[in-house]
């Protein structure tokens, strides 16, 4: 045999008869075949052990070197991550060198035969992570198949496809139907930018990766399909934040004949289902409303994190008309004066003070003004400008007591409210005030279903363009735009949007008008819309749906501080693969055959 074929014969007849994560005390004198990875390996008084290891789990096995000297001679070769096949048989454990946390932890195979099916280098990073090591992500993405061979990531992936499988399940249990929308299409808006990709055949011509099957799901309900769901990457070119990804996954749904009602009956079944399955934890249902209004209100944010208090306190009437010119020259410019009560925050330092002052100016807060409540009263640069009565007024309305610090910003509405809601959310993490084990599901419904753009001067969807108005607020579509409120919802977990859909816009008339308010002239709504125009006056029932993103429930499902934790193969803020280290730039050739011409 020459050498190639001998190379590729390398495991000869053997197959493996039982994986690395299976044997145990039942097998004690079963003659096997274990293939994997070398985990580890000790030499311990003419013994050799290795971990060897496989996606299933670690068993060790044993050189001896007068039960078998060619097998033990080559294992003294042995290195970490070498693959390699072994004969042998399960014996026992000898008295305390067992290994309770193993399944395989009460037994051993000790080795008749050893084959060296490959050999690796060293790897930049132990494989073992019980070692400890530092690994900064760059490395860990760009040997990313050193780092899906690492435990956590490896249970991330395995729980991953175990939960997908459920969803699937579930839907199919309810009768929907899994159905297949194209990558290649048309703009489908979501508010991000879209990514383009040249069409040979059409010079000049581009597809544009869908940010999400909105248009295809929706025309679905027109055909009659009734139950739609699919699992399917989408892509948004937008800017990359710890939850976000330019390539991500979404559940998608879609419902006819639907009140939203029954929507989120199904949705919080699905949720329970997962949870249940993953967590072992019963979640309770219904799932509380809140609408956008009161989560604003409440916690400056449109998807509240409720596992804590801490809530918004409107002080705008009450320091309004104090003497302290940045809260009346506020009131007076039409502004707002909101605060949070920081429990048995009093002993901040001046230092933490303008530290949260700096963390809330990035979301545009001109200053973070403080109260601190100690024995002796009230202490703030601005306490001599405010009266007694207000003291006790805020001191009620706020549950402001001794030992309480009380954080307040003043100016516009909005930004007010995201910069309050963002530094509670920050504080709630920094002072530890969030629950461990704990999972607040909620809906935020009745969002705006336009917000105005003063630079731009014109409005845009909130959610998308195909949401429809509540009904009672129809009339608004003609006089008040921006008070008319949608159709939409958001399920919320933990303070993080998991998911968002909607009742959509079923007749014609009304899709134009909301076209028309979003600045789409009748020629623009054709050329981008007029499939869906005309499909909407070919018998289309009412529908809607909502998508999930299936990242950010894995990601909350196995505890990972980043959404690259979940993906096996994800990419960076700058949106690019290290592994493959895409994207990357193209002949010249290929750009003549698709009609491109780079600028300089
Ligand atoms: P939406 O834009 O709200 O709705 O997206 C649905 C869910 O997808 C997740 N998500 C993301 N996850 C990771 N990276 C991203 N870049 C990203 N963007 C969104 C979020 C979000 O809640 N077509 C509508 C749904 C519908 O109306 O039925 C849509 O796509 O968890």
């Amino acid at each position: 045999m020459n050498k190639v074929s001998n190379e590729l014969d390398i495991m000869g007849h053997w197959q493996r008869t039982h994986n690395c994560g299976t044997l145990n005390e039942d097998d004690v004198g079963t003659k096997v075949i274990l293939m994997g990875w070398v985990l580890r390996r000790r030499d311990h008084g003419g013994l050799i052990f290795v971990d060897l290891r496989d996606r299933y789990g670690v068993t060790q096995v044993v050189f001896n070197p007068e039960r078998e000297s060619e097998a033990h001679r080559k294992a003294e070769n042995l290195r970490s991550e070498y693959v390699i096949a072994v004969l042998g048989v399960v014996s026992p454990r000898p008295d305390g060198m067992t290994n309770p946390d193993l399944i395989t932890g009460k037994i051993e195979v000790f080795v008749d035969e050893l084959r060296v099916l490959n050999k690796s280098l060293t790897p930049p990073f132990a494989i073992d992570e019980r070692e400890g090591e530092e690994v900064g992500e760059d490395v860990r993405l760009k040997y990313r198949y050193l780092d899906l061979r690492r435990e956590t990531l490896k249970e991330n992936i395995i729980q991953r496809s175990l939960v997908t499988k459920k969803i699937r399940d579930f839907f199919y249990e309810e009768g929907y139907l899994e159905i297949e929308t194209p990558f290649l299409t048309k703009s489908t808006p979501e508010g991000a930018r879209d990514y383009l990709v040249p069409s040979r055949v059409n010079p000049g011509h581009f597809y544009a990766l869908p940010q999400s099957p909105q248009l295809f799901k929706q025309i679905l309900m027109v055909s009659g399909y009734d139950r739609y769901f699919q699992i399917v990457h989408c892509f948004r070119d937008e800017d990359l934040r710890a939850d976000r990804q330019p390539e991500f996954t979404q559940i998608d749904v879609e419902m006819s004949f639907i009140t939203r009602d029954v929507l989120f009956d199904v949705m919080e079944r699905m949720m329970a289902e997962i949870f249940r399955f993953a967590m072992d934890i019963e979640i309770p249902r219904p799932f509380p409303r809140l609408t956008y209004t009161e989560a604003i209100h409440r916690y400056g944010l449109d998807r509240p994190d409720t596992r804590f208090g801490m809530e918004l306190v409107d002080l705008t009437e009450l320091l309004g008309n104090s003497e302290a010119r940045i809260f009346s020259d506020t009131v007076a410019g039409g502004g707002r004066i909101k605060g949070i009560n920081v429990k048995g925050g009093e002993g901040l330092s001046r230092k933490e003070l303008d530290d949260l002052a700096d963390y809330v100016s990035v979301y545009g807060a001109k200053g973070l003004a403080w109260f601190k409540y100690s024995e002796e009263g009230w202490k703030s640069p601005l306490a001599k400008f405010i009266g007694n009565d207000v003291k006790s007024d805020i001191s009620r309305l706020a549950s402001f007591e001794p030992g309480d610090l009380l954080l307040v910003i003043a100016g516009e509405s909005a930004l007010v409210n995201e910069s309050l809601g963002q530094l509670r959310i920050h504080l709630g993490d920094r002072l530890s005030l969030i629950p461990e084990g704990r999972y607040d599901f909620l809906w935020v419904i009745d969002f705006p279903l336009f917000e105005y753009d003063e630079e731009d001067g014109r409005y845009y969807s909130v959610h998308h363009p195909f949401t429809a108005p509540l009904e009672e607020d129809l009339d608004l579509l003609h006089q008040e735009p921006g008070k008319v409120r949608a159709r939409a919802y958001d399920m919320v977990l933990n303070g993080s949007e998991i998911g968002g859909g909607s009742i959509r816009i079923h007749q014609e008339s009304v899709q134009r008008r909301v076209f028309e308010l979003l600045t789409i002239g009748p020629e623009e709504a054709r050329e981008k819309f007029g499939f869906l125009l005309d499909a909407l006056q070919y018998g289309a029932p009412p529908h809607g749906g909502i998508a999930f993103g299936l990242d950010r429930i894995m990601m909350i499902l196995s505890g990972a501080g980043s959404i690259r934790d979940v993906i096996p193969f994800p990419k960076t803020q700058k949106a690019a693969c290290l592994m493959t280290e895409a994207p990357n730039p193209v002949e010249s050739d290929q750009l003549l055959e698709l009609g491109l011409k780079l600028r300089k």
